[in-house]
């Protein structure tokens, strides 16, 4: 059975894509099976990965187009259900009474196939995030430590607060992920270091002890359709991910006890 990943903040820019394809690049590096499904229509995760805009894609899953299979597809880095923008008609198309729970319905028949499934998000609190949220055992929250990035986040919040509710009483939220932080010995200012540990007793989680630092890399990866640790395994963020991954998946590691 798998666990199922879902990387979200309804800001953009954050770092939600970097963190699923580098997530993902470290499972498969640990021989874990891995599904990576993008659920924003911008389709950013669908190129980082190497998954070419052909062929069935999630919104056709959605819609009951194609089986959920046949919107698999197998790139160098992991298989992937890639998404264009005709996934950013979802909010008027999806209109049947379980219509948060087309997603998690459709995970039910590939769930078994795969150690771990990452979906990634788009930068909204849409149909398409309540689905992801549905499907989800756990969320990751990734946020840059700018002060702007850590403001308005109160939907995002009631949003999480509103799934478990109604819809999966089981999500766990795994805490929140500073991306793209100076590297070095260069630290937070202390009104950021305040608001982020502000944010974290509002969402009621932890800051996860491992940040991920600013990387040229990180930012070069996807144009060579390659997950950070394979375009650049020694980079600083490609080892934090891997920090990362270690601190919140330590079974996947074959020296872990
Ligand atoms: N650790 C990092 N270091 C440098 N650049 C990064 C890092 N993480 C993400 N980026 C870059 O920042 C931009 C936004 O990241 P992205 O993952 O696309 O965010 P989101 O999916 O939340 O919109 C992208 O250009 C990405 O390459
Ligand atoms: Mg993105």
């Amino acid at each position: 059975m798998s666990t199922i990943i879902v990387v979200t903040n309804q800001k953009g820019g954050v770092g939600k894509t970097t963190t699923c394809a580098s997530l993902a690049g470290v499972f498969k590096a640990n021989g874990q099976k891995v599904l990576a499904i993008d659920m924003d229509p911008q389709g950013n995760l669908s190129f980082s990965l190497g998954a070419e805009d052909v062929g069935f894609t999630i919104h056709d899953a959605l819609n009951g187009k194609c089986e959920i299979e046949d919107a698999i597809k197998t790139t160098d880095m992991c298989d992937v259900i890639t998404s264009n923008i005709v996934l950013s008609g979802s909010e008027l198309e999806m209109t049947t009474v379980r219509r948060e729970f087309v997603l998690k319905d459709l995970l039910k028949t590939v769930k078994n196939k795969y150690d771990y499934i990452i979906i990634d998000t788009p930068p909204a609190l849409s149909v398409l995030t309540i689905n992801a949220y549905t499907a989800a055992d756990e969320l990751i929250i990734p946020m840059t430590p700018e002060i702007l990035s850590l403001q308005g986040l109160t939907q995002l919040r009631e949003t999480i607060i509103a799934v478990r509710k109604y819809y999966n009483k089981k999500l766990n939220l795994r805490g929140i992920l500073l991306t793209k932080c100076p590297g070095g010995r260069q630290l937070l200012a202390r009104e950021v270091e305040e608001m982020v540990r502000l944010v974290a007793n509002q969402f009621n989680c932890d800051v996860l002890p491992v940040k991920i630092t600013n990387s040229v890399a990180a930012a070069e990866a996807p144009a060579h359709q390659e997950t950070l640790n394979i375009y650049s395994p020694s980079c600083r963020a490609a080892r934090d991910y891997n920090a990362l991954a270690r601190l919140l998946y330590p079974d996947i590691f074959p020296d872990s006890e």
